[in-house]
């Protein structure tokens, strides 16, 4: 399937959403991550709806044994902007999903560092898809385990592409950019997959039956249906390329940037500039759109 390692031991930080959703049941369903927890943030929804749907999409996967642990109810400085245009009141569109089957832990960051000084320096990797405000709570707070992280992956950005908040701002970063500039700038093995790619990577209604076929395929096809609202005839499918990356790089063309982020109060405030001597940050700006929808649908099969 991949040149990556089968078995990657990961954390994924999210706010699903739907596209999150997908990403989620990606993972779960190509057998090779070992996903370590989940952990949620507040973005496309707020923090108690994020969570209560990381734990529906694991319970409709069988997989309660994945722990779901709550992270940040709230940007670090700002009011968060949650999308119920897009995602719908319950973050998930209306996608019929078991309820919860458990309660979520608390503390996600004191979890996340927990875990990363438990494990092997630089065995874990986090794959975010959301607003970044706990990887930067864990940059502040916890730097001995910030270190001890392997591969960050983080969808998020915008470089020469356009921005979906601001003529050149992404939500994710746009979101929470005070902890956008702290994990840029942390020196972390980071790799941006901004909306250059994502963009790339649409799904519409003729590559739908190619997910189709098992219970992970089928949940994709009926997410993405949904995620279609407002007549789109196809939707980006921004968090699944993260996922795509971590298996697959070779998928993707990334190039070494010197990147800040734009923490002011104006209408950019998110947005990634170039900066002379900042940390280099990878940032994937090429894709195999096609090689990528096959290796969704491929994974989505088991
Ligand atoms: O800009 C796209 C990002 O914002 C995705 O992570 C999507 O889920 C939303 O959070
Ligand atoms: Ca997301």
């Amino acid at each position: 399937m991949s040149q990556s390692p089968a078995n990657q031991r990961v954390i994924i930080d999210t706010d699903p959403g739907l596209d999150d959703a997908v990403a989620i049941l990606f993972a779960l369903a190509c057998g090779q991550f070992d996903i370590v927890g989940l952990t949620s943030v507040a973005g496309n929804i707020g923090i108690e709806a994020s969570t209560r749907n990381s734990l529906r999409l694991l319970a409709a996967m069988g997989r309660s044994d994945i722990p779901v642990i709550t992270g940040a109810a709230k940007p670090l400085r700002r009011a968060g902007a949650e999308l119920v245009s897009i995602h719908g009141e319950d973050g998930l569109g209306g996608l019929a999903l078991p309820q919860p089957d458990r309660a979520a832990g608390s503390g996600a960051v004191a979890w996340m560092a927990e875990q990363l000084n438990a494990a092997p320096a630089k065995s874990l990797d986090i794959l975010a898809l959301g607003p970044l405000t706990n990887l930067a709570l864990l940059v502040q707070d916890h730097p001995g385990a910030a270190t001890r992280i392997g591969r960050v992956i983080a969808m998020g950005g915008a470089v020469d592409e356009p921005g979906n908040i601001g003529a050149r701002s992404e939500y994710n970063l746009a979101t929470d950019p005070e902890a956008a500039r702290i994990v840029v700038t942390a020196g972390l093995d980071l790799t941006l997959v901004p909306l250059d790619v994502t963009r790339r990577v649409r799904v519409g209604p003729a590559q739908l039956a190619a997910l189709r076929g098992t219970l992970a395929g089928n949940l994709c096809a009926e997410i993405i249906a949904l995620y279609f609202g407002n007549g789109r005839e196809s939707r980006p499918l921004h968090d699944p390329c993260v996922m795509l990356l971590a298996l697959a790089p070779e998928l993707f063309g990334v190039d070494q940037m010197a990147l800040q982020v734009d923490a002011g109060d104006g209408p950019e405030a998110g947005a990634l500039e170039r900066a002379e001597g900042a940390p280099p940050t990878k940032v994937a700006m090429r894709v195999d759109a096609p090689g990528a929808i096959a290796l969704l649908a491929q994974g989505l099969r088991g």
